[in-house]
């Protein structure tokens, strides 16, 4: 540059773009909703901080003696991960310090955990998964954890603490999910859409990337484990089998991670369906209703999208039991529409 020539113009007049973290969503949110307490926003601020833990863990899983199997065995029958445990022990943690909380149930406890049950301050009770798609963990392919809040039914009394989650999913006050992914994103809802936070990991704070996500109408994907297909019943083979040739108007390509909360995090972004269906081992599916199924049928529908067991919509489901399983179809309005039709003409 010569002294003659101007200086190159700066961006001194430009204002910085205004972050909105999660905790300041949860707090405007709650001004929408009379009668919601802070307490509810310290009760969602557990969660953010387990899950910023558990992701800060699994940044460095390959580096630290945490990869691979701790030989227990949970109730599931399934082998637990170390990651599993670090992040059931986490969220146990974060979450046993709030006061408004009465219960914690979650896949690798086999039975509810009581809190502040006593409490007349506990309201609410948290369901979760602490760590989905854990057999992905060794291969650095992205895992998450999924959550639901119930209240506290008031017809329910304090000791009573399996039906303080026994509850359909449509009592779910809030859900969401963190995918483990190329970035670390939460994604929830109190009811009132659904909304991305994506965690900067210069700040360590989840800021909103993603607001009132919308399922598109349709996708290009689906996502199954299609080495099952000959043990599901015939109405999701045909389904499957029209997807693929065409007879929906269009190709499909397939996409199937093994992680439920990352396939769903795939469809609820981009649209298409996501099928864990019955097969003959397991008739109810594999997925649990009510901490993986209803989370993310939560999520699907505030984002107008869809989620059923195959018959009946997943969140009028009525769980008998905490660990109960669903088979989970969910997905786009066209897809998920498509699927119904045929799930009737195979019934009539
Ligand atoms: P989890 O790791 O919590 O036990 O869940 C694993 C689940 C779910 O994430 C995924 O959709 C499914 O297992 C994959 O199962 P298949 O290997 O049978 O397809
Ligand atoms: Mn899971
Ligand atoms: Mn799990």
């Amino acid at each position: 540059m010569t002294p003659s020539e101007p200086p190159a113009a700066t961006n001194a007049n430009a204002r910085p773009v205004p972050i909105i973290t999660v905790q300041q969503h949860i707090l405007q949110e709650q001004k929408r909703c009379p009668g919601a307490s802070g307490e509810f926003s310290w009760l969602l601020s557990g969660i953010t901080l387990a899950t910023k833990m558990i992701q800060a863990k699994v940044r460095r899983a390959g580096l630290t003696d945490i990869l691979g199997s701790l030989g227990d065995v949970n109730v599931q029958g399934e082998v637990q991960q170390k990651l599993d445990v670090y992040a059931n022990d986490v969220l146990l943690h974060c979450l046993s310090v709030r006061e408004s909380i009465g219960v914690l149930a979650s896949e690798e406890n086999e039975r509810p955990l009581t809190v502040h049950y006593e409490s007349p301050n506990a309201k609410y009770a948290v369901v979760f998964d602490p760590l989905d798609g854990s057999s992905n963990i060794d291969v650095n392919v992205s895992v998450g954890t999924t959550f639901a809040i119930l209240r506290r039914p008031v017809d329910v009394e304090l000791n009573e603490v399996s039906k303080w989650v026994l509850q359909p999913g449509t009592q779910q006050v809030a859900a969401g999910y963190v995918v483990y992914g190329s970035s670390t994103i939460l994604v929830y809802s109190v009811g009132n859409g659904v909304h991305g936070f994506t965690l900067d990991p210069s700040v360590g704070a989840y800021v909103l990337s993603h607001e009132n996500i919308r399922m598109p109408e349709r996708g290009k994907y689906y996502s199954v484990n299609e080495a099952y297909r000959d043990d599901f019943p015939t109405a999701y083979n045909t389904y499957l089998d029209k997807l693929r040739t065409g007879q929906f108007g269009q190709a499909y390509a397939s996409r199937y991670i093994g992680s439920m909360v990352s396939d769903f995090h795939r469809t609820l972004l981009k649209g298409g369906i996501f099928l864990y269906p019955p097969t003959k081992d397991n008739p109810t599916g594999k997925l649990r209703l009510l901490y993986e199924a209803n989370p993310i049928a939560f999520i699907a529908e505030q984002a107008g999208g869809i989620a059923t067991d195959g018959t009946q919509r997943i969140l009028d489901k009525s769980p008998d039991s905490i660990h109960e399983r669903t088979p989970l179809v969910v997905g786009s309005p066209s897809e998920m529409q498509d699927f119904q039709r045929v799930m009737q003409e195979h019934a009539s």
